[in-house]
């Protein structure tokens, strides 16, 4: 157990967590209802909360905007000169944002998405790599009341395209092409291709990060245009000629061009505070991504608290969450929140190891950054570099540490704690998910830390480990964490599909939320974190479905039939592994593997591709057709197969022996 400095406990906002937790556990609401105080409303709440299995509705009669108070309410005040973001691109370029201009900016671009025909309740389907206009998009939607649904830039085409018709988006937001390592990715050719069939889309606006005929200053990054191999093609090779198809005449509209055009004052919508904010997609046991609903008023609450609390922020805190916003991290922890709280957010446009791999170290010593949040697996990779990197930098402003996403093994968390945190900063091993909204899990400051568990449920959430029957499990045995009380974040419902959201969530333990993850709760009562029960795959933190993987491999004409499974994987914590039969007359090959992880590439994106392909020629199910993926996941990490088919075909037998074991 590793206590906390007396410094630290001094200077957080809970000192004692146990006697909190208890009295809060007594009238959960009424906590939430003192914090949601801390927030403007337009109309107060009738109720705080109204639980009608399995919806909640938090502050009802409410009115407010989450964007009231991530900008708005900071006008009045000396916030409003107080730096949002600074953010830096991959070339070191900077552009900072007070909370007034970044404001100016908003107002502007809600008034561009009206004078589009953006109306409250619409759909903007939200498709920018990490740039200052994904949050200004984001707010600039949420402000009018438009419902955002933010894809991330590595998806491909296939699944922006399945995103943009499950949500009925209008109106599609990207940039011409952005900067990725030496490589650049266009990514409004991947809109032109998702949405070739999708007629409702009315407009597209495309955002310049990069100027394709190298002119320009501030989004030049000419320099680093590259080589690039990637399998989408949907990159370029350096001077290359301007496109001049690049803009579809009526339907495509640049950014720039319309916000030259706009005024700078944009009253906010008065929404309810049950209406939703945003919809983001999250992948599940089923080969189609669900659309996770949030609302403006429980969500704002929960989030404001979870970070200003857990990560102690103060006035003079520079915040650096390394996730992107099209994920929930982001959405939570990069855009809403930390305005919320006034914070000042440092944002990198690059990855970890571009253009070298201390660049987040160096970025820490430039621009002090006091809270820095990321992910284990960019932990276990640093690690694996060995100290001597980061020693290079001084990294004396760190303050607190955050990891989120998956298990830290309790390697990675020392490694963390010692070299990067130099025994100071306490880590916030923070357990949550997209449905969750905010952080649910997770050691305060002033917490005595366990390397490798994410310690105890945040004030206000009931969470438990439960046997396969629902009851409590015993001491220190694994079992499946649920959470028995609605909490202010939490998702509405599914978009669409209310069926799938009680199905999903509160089935499997009747009144009670299943979280799809296995868990453990020690003596102490600190949880310990397994990873997914179900057949959901988390590589490198990012969230994927099995059985989306094998719905991509299924449309390969050559292919039959495929199960997917997740194994360990020393740096990503999973790899994908998939077994595939082929329809007859066609042969296994090493080129055939090579084209299926492609084909999974161009259906999903680079984030899905298989570690590996194995050819079967059955796959082993059981009596009833179920395939046996715990049989699967064992056989493919403890590396049993060494053939293409041989041994899967003695696996099948195998099966047929086991057939009660799924
Ligand atoms: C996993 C990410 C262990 C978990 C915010 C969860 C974690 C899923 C942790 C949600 C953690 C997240 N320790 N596992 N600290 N944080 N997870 O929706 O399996 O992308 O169910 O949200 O990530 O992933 P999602």
């Amino acid at each position: 157990m590793i206590l906390p400095s007396k410094e630290i406990v001094d200077q957080a906002y809970v000192k004692d967590y146990e006697k909190l937790y208890k009295e809060v556990q007594e009238d959960p609401e009424a906590f939430w209802e003192n914090i949601a105080h801390e927030l403007s409303w337009f109309k107060p709440w009738d109720k705080v909360l109204e639980w009608n299995f399995p919806y909640a509705r938090w502050f009802v009669g409410a009115q407010c905007n989450i964007v009231n108070n991530a900008l708005d309410r900071h006008q009045k005040t000396a916030t409003k000169d107080k730096l949002a973001y600074i953010w830096v691109g991959q070339d070191k370029s900077e552009r900072k944002y007070t909370y007034g201009e970044l404001n100016e900016q908003v107002c502007k671009f809600a008034n561009v998405l009206k004078s589009l025909g953006i109306r409250k309740g619409d759909k903007v389907s939200i498709y920018l790599p990490r740039i200052p206009e994904q949050f200004i998009a984001m707010l600039a939607c949420a402000k009018i009341g438009a419902v955002h649904s933010v894809v991330f830039s590595g998806f491909s085409s296939e699944a922006l395209k399945n995103r943009i018709l499950d949500a009925q988006a209008k109106l599609v937001i990207t940039a011409n092409a952005y900067p990725y390592k030496d490589k650049v990715l266009e990514s409004k050719k991947t809109v032109d291709e998702a949405i070739k069939d999708i007629p409702t889309i009315e407009h597209v606006i495309v955002v310049k990060r990069i100027e394709s005929e190298g002119k320009g200053k501030e989004t030049s990054i000419g320099n680093e245009v590259g080589q690039s191999n990637n399998s989408n093609n949907l990159t370029s090779s350096p001077n290359r000629p301007p496109n001049p198809n690049l803009m579809t005449a009526v339907r495509d509209l640049w950014y720039h061009e319309l916000m030259a055009k706009t005024d700078t004052i944009c009253s906010t919508e008065i929404m309810e505070a049950t209406d939703p904010l945003f919809i983001l997609y999250t992948s599940g046991s089923t080969g189609k991504p669900k659309g996770v609903l949030h609302a403006h008023g429980g969500y704002m609450v929960g989030i404001y608290l979870t970070l200003k609390w857990i990560f102690n922020l103060q006035p003079d805190d520079i915040w650096f969450c390394t996730a992107d916003a099209g994920w929930v991290t982001g959405h939570s922890y990069i855009v809403y929140s930390p305005l919320i709280n006034g914070a000042t957010t440092f944002v990198y446009e690059g990855t970890p190891d571009y253009p070298h791999p201390g660049i987040w170290w160096e970025l820490i010593q430039k621009y002090k950054i006091s809270k820095f949040y990321t992910a284990p697996t960019a932990v276990r990779a640093m690690m694996r570099l060995g100290d001597e990197i980061p020693n290079k930098y001084d990294l004396s402003s760190l303050k607190i540490l955050g990891s989120v996403g998956e298990p830290i093994n309790p390697e990675a968390w020392m490694w963390y704690y010692k070299t990067i945190g130099k025994e100071r900063c306490p880590i916030m091993d923070t357990w949550w998910q997209t449905e969750t909204g905010m952080q649910m899990i997770t050691p305060l400051p002033s917490s005595p830390l366990k390397p490798g568990s994410a310690n105890k449920p945040f004030f206000g959430v009931e969470a438990d480990v439960v046997d396969d029957k629902g009851s409590p499990a015993a001491v220190n045995t694994q079992g499946f964490l649920v959470i028995k009380k609605p909490w202010p974040a939490m998702l509405r419902t599914i978009y669409g599909d209310h069926e799938r959201y009680k199905q999903q969530y509160w089935s499997t333990f009747p009144g009670i939320y299943w979280t799809g993850d296995e868990a453990r709760r020690d003596e102490d009562g600190y949880f310990w974190i397994m990873g997914r029960a179900d057949d959901v795959i988390k590589v490198s933190g990012h969230r994927l479905g099995s059985s989306e993987i094998e719905s991509a491999l299924v449309s390969h004409p050559f292919v039959a039939e495929s199960a997917v499974v997740g194994i360990p994987h020393e740096l990503k914590g999973q790899g994908v592994v998939a077994f595939v039969t082929l329809v007859s007359g066609q042969a296994p090959s090493e080129t055939l593997k090579d084209e299926l992880k492609k084909h999974v590439v161009t259906q999903i994106g680079a984030l899905a591709r298989p570690e590996q392909i194995r050819f079967a020629k059955q796959l082993p199910k059981t009596r009833s057709g179920k395939i046996m993926r715990r049989l699967l996941r064992q056989i493919a990490s403890e590396g049993k197969i060494t053939g293409d088919t041989t041994t899967l075909e003695d696996i099948s037998v195998v099966a047929a022996l086991s057939q009660d074991e799924e």
